[in-house]
C-alpha cells in the first residue's frame, strides 16, 4: 500500500456507549468477538451471565450420560444453536464417528458453522444442514438408515433471545417477529393482526397457561394495529394488568409478559406440531438400542415428550424411558440462570 492510501485508511473506532459498561446488544463488541476477547468473555460467564452472541449449553454431562456417545457412532443434534452440545458429542464419537447437526434458523447457523469449521471439524465428520427437526426422516439415507443417538434442545438460543432484531424478548426493543426462520411464515405482528379476541385468548392460555389470558387478549385485540415492536406489546400488557391494582410489576406482570411472548413464539413457529412430528418419527429413526434425549423448557412441552415416550414404551418401540425429568444441578442453575427451567427426558429404542 502506498503512503497516500495508508493515510486514507482510518483505524476503526470502538463503539461508544453511555456509562462504564455497554448495555445494548450492539455495544457489547467484546462479547460479540469472543475469540479476540476471551478473558473478558470468561469474566461475563463467571458473573452468571451469558455473553452476547453466544449460548451456554444446558445439562451437558447429563445429556452425555444419557446418550452415551461412543467412537464410530452416527448421531444427530437436531437443534444445533451455538454448537455447545454438538462439540461435546463430537469429541466422544471420534475417531470415525459422524454427527449430523441441523437448525431451522438460517441466520445463526451460518455463524455457528463458520466457528465449528475453524475449530477443525470437517464436513465428513460434522454434517450441518438448515432444516426443521420435523423432517428428521429426510436425513436417514445419508445417515446410513438410523442414528445411534438423537438430541433435541428445544426452544430459543441466547443468541436469538439477546438480539433485538429477532424480537424474542420484551427486554429489548425490536420488531415483534419471533420466528426462528424469519424467511418463512408469519411474524408475531402479522399473527396478532389476523387473530380475533378468542383466538388470542386460546393461544395465551393453551400455549403458556397464562392466567390473565382473557384480559390481555382483549387489550391486544383492541390495540392490534398499533403493536409493531416488542415494547409496544409489553406496554399493552402492562397497561391491561395495571387495572388489577393487586398485581406487582416485578412479580406477576413481568411473568405474564414473558408467557405471552412464549405463547406467540410457540404459535408462529408451530412448535407443538413440529415437536409432535419429531416425537412420532423418532422410533423409526433410531437404531436398535439407539438413545434420545430431549430438553424442554416448560411443562406444556415436557408433557408432550412424556406422553409420546410413555406411548412408545407401551407399544414396544422403546425398551426404557425416564420416569421423571432430570433437572440441572443447583450449581448449574446458579451459574447459568437460563438453565433454571430445563427438564430433560430420555428414551431407549428396543
Ligand atoms: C436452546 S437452542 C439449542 C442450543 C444448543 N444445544 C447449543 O448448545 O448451543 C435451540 C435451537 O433450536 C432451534 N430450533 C427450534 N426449533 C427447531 C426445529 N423445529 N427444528 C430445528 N431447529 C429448531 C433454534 O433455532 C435454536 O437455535
Amino acid at each position: 500500500m502506498d503512503d497516500a492510501n495508508k493515510d486514507s485508511v482510518k483505524p476503526k473506532r470502538r463503539i461508544r456507549y453511555k456509562g462504564k459498561y455497554p448495555r445494548r446488544f450492539e455495544e457489547k463488541y467484546k462479547e460479540l468477538n469472543s475469540e479476540k476477547y476471551s478473558s473478558d468473555v470468561e469474566k461475563v460467564i463467571q458473573s452468571g451471565k451469558t455473553p452476547a452472541g453466544t449460548h451456554r449449553p444446558v445439562c451437558v454431562n447429563e445429556v452425555l450420560g444419557i446418550l452415551k456417545p461412543c467412537p464410530g457412532q452416527v448421531g444427530l443434534d437436531s437443534t444445533l444453536g451455538f454448537g455447545g452440545h454438538t462439540v461435546e458429542l463430537l469429541k466422544k464419537i471420534m475417531p470415525n464417528g459422524r454427527l449430523f447437526a441441523i437448525d431451522v434458523d438460517p441466520l445463526e447457523i451460518v455463524w455457528t458453522e463458520k466457528r465449528l469449521r475453524v475449530m477443525g471439524y470437517s464436513d465428513k465428520e460434522l454434517i450441518i444442514k438448515c432444516g426443521n427437526f420435523a423432517g428428521i426422516s429426510k436425513l436417514l439415507n445419508d445417515a446410513g438408515g438410523g442414528f445411534d443417538f438423537v438430541l433435541a434442545d428445544l426452544g430459543v438460543s441466547s443468541m436469538q433471545l439477546d438480539n433485538p432484531s429477532r424480537g424474542f424478548t420484551f427486554k429489548r426493543e425490536g420488531p415483534l417477529d419471533l420466528r426462528f426462520n424469519p424467511k418463512n411464515g408469519q411474524s408475531a405482528v402479522d399473527l396478532i393482526r389476523v387473530s380475533d379476541k378468542k383466538q388470542l385468548e386460546k393461544m395465551f392460555f393453551e400455549n403458556s397457561d397464562e392466567p390473565y389470558a382473557r384480559l390481555i387478549s382483549s387489550a391486544v385485540f383492541k390495540n392490534r394495529n398499533k403493536i409493531n415492536t416488542t415494547k409496544d406489546l409489553a406496554d399493552v400488557i402492562v397497561s391491561a394488568l395495571n387495572k388489577k391494582s393487586s398485581l406487582d410489576y416485578e412479580i406477576e406482570i413481568k411473568k405474564s409478559i414473558r408467557r405471552v411472548f412464549q405463547a406467540l413464539r410457540i404459535e408462529v413457529n408451530d412448535e407443538f406440531s413440529v415437536l409432535e412430528q419429531l416425537l412420532r418419527n423418532l422410533p423409526f429413526c433410531l437404531k436398535p438400542k439407539g438413545r434420545v434425549a430431549i430438553l424442554s423448557f416448560h411443562s406444556v412441552e415436557d408433557n408432550r415428550v412424556m406422553n409420546f415416550f410413555e406411548q412408545g414404551l407401551r407399544e414396544g418401540f422403546y425398551s426404557d424411558i425416564s420416569r421423571e425429568p432430570t433437572r440441572p444441578s443447583a450449581k448449574e442453575r446458579y451459574s447459568n440462570p437460563r438453565s433454571k427451567s430445563a427438564l430433560l427426558r430420555w428414551a431407549v429404542k428396543k
